[in-house]
């Protein structure tokens, strides 16, 4: 087993304070891009949250990227493009890491798991195919592969996972981070936010802030829909059948 001590593996993401950005070109019109600031992953599991369109994929492919993974997800043997041009926020992002970098590293992004899967089918020993599983099933597959030495980039693993599974991945990614495991995690699940040994970001107009749990609209606004929601439909469809 690896040293506990050496996470985070990944200790701080900022963008290059010396680099020459246009505020006015994508990315960096997003504000939770122009204002990143210095940001310091938990070493565990850090969650980014945020409304659609907030930059929270931006920002994981980017770290991806400057990791050496592939943008469109999958470990760095996954795919070889020439050049992965995801945006200008590779090139000036500075990510600095530990004194020791996991043996395994992935980025899983729900969108792109088709083509991920065509890979694993090919390796050795792989089992039965994954394009004959589920997305759910296929997904936690592949989340059954992650290892305790490992740095994990997710990309809103609930797309493809139903409740129950969602509880199942809080008990995989807690085997894993207890095994030496760091996650980072974009997510709308509130299931998921609820992991405690994490620290949950928040994306939104004025840059990044660090949030509780109960603090995050996922809690609030999911709570109290299902407390209150024959009333909360009738507000929202003006109907009281
Ligand atoms: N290549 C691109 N060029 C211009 N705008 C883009 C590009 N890719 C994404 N965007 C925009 O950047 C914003 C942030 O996108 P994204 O990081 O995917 O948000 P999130 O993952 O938080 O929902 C969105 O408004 C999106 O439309
Ligand atoms: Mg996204």
């Amino acid at each position: 087993m690896p040293p506990l001590t050496a996470k985070p593996y990944l200790r701080s993401v900022q963008i290059d304070p010396h680099a020459d950005i246009d505020p006015q070109r994508y990315p960096f019109t997003i504000p939770a891009v122009r204002d990143l600031g210095v940001l310091e992953p938990h070493p565990d599991v850090t969650f980014f949250v945020g409304e659609n369109g907030a930059g929270k994929s931006t920002v994981l492919e980017a770290i991806a990227v400057a990791l050496g993974l592939p943008a469109e997800g999958g470990t760095k043997n996954v795919y070889r493009p020439q050049q992965q041009e995801v945006s200008p926020l590779q090139h000036v992002l500075k990510v600095t890491k530990g004194w020791r970098w996991p043996r395994d590293s992935y980025f899983l992004r729900a969108e792109s798991l088709f083509n991920v899967f065509t890979y694993l089918d090919e390796l050795p020993g792989g089992g039965p195919s994954l394009h004959l599983r589920s997305h759910g099933e296929a997904f936690m597959d592949v989340m059954l592969r992650f290892r305790g030495d490992g740095f994990y980039l997710l990309d809103e693993p609930e797309a493809a996972l139903s409740p129950n599974r969602q509880l199942a991945a809080l008990t995989v990614i807690d085997g894993l981070v207890k095994q030496g495991a760091q996650f980072i995690i974009a997510t709308h699940s509130p299931i998921l936010l609820a992991y405690p040994r994490a620290k949950i970001l928040s994306f939104d107009g004025t840059g990044i802030a660090e949030i509780s749990y109960e603090d995050t609209e996922h809690y609030a606004v999911t709570r109290d829909f299902l407390n209150h929601y024959p009333r909360r439909l009738e507000q929202l469809l003006g109907e009281d059948d």
